[in-house]
């Protein structure tokens, strides 16, 4: 796992799911309740298996985590409750809004986001921003932005 620290995001180059179930493991240590990821990137870029990683790692049973893209949100019980919420299906950004969003966001557990990017506004300010790029069959480039106290956690836990 190669890690390179900007300012403001971090960018990790994965190579395998062994090393995205890693990083996964990492942003687990990293987050706190009411922290809500925005996932970004192309169909199959791994945003679903980065959010299982990231839910197991919170205690959630592996056999619970579907992939959300019929249902437009899983909650899941873990050490916090874990909320998995698919935009891609919606037909308009005032849809997603009808679904209460910020009531998930301060509810006290980690809210996982898969095509933030069709909603953007609906996500909090200090949300994080997961962009992931492909680089080939195995490889993917994550680049991730959050408050500052919360990157430096992360690079932490991605060091140990
Ligand atoms: N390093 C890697 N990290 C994550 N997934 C990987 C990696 N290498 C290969 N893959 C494969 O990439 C695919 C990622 O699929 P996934 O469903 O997570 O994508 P997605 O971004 O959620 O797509 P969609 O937008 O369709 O929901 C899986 O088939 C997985 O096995
Ligand atoms: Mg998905």
């Amino acid at each position: 796992m190669n890690v390179r620290r900007e300012a403001a995001a971090l960018t990790v180059e994965v190579d395998g799911e062994a090393e995205t179930e890693a990083l996964g493991r990492a942003i687990a240590e990293a987050v706190a309740p009411d922290t809500v990821v925005g996932l970004v990137g192309p169909l199959g870029a791994g945003k679903t298996r980065l959010s299982r990683a990231i839910a197991e790692s919170l205690g959630v049973d592996p056999a619970a985590i579907a992939s959300p893209t019929f249902v437009l949100i899983h909650e899941y019980e873990g050490e916090v409750p874990v909320f998995h919420f698919d935009a891609y299906r919606l037909p308009s950004p005032a849809a997603f809004e009808d679904l209460g969003p910020a009531d998930y966001w301060s509810a006290g557990g980690v809210c996982l986001v898969e095509w933030a990017d069709l909603v953007p506004d609906s996500l909090p300010p200090d949300a994080w921003w997961i962009r992931i790029d492909p680089r080939g069959a195995s490889r993917r480039s994550m680049r991730i932005e959050a408050p500052g106290g919360a990157l430096d956690r992360l690079a932490r836990a991605i060091g140990r």
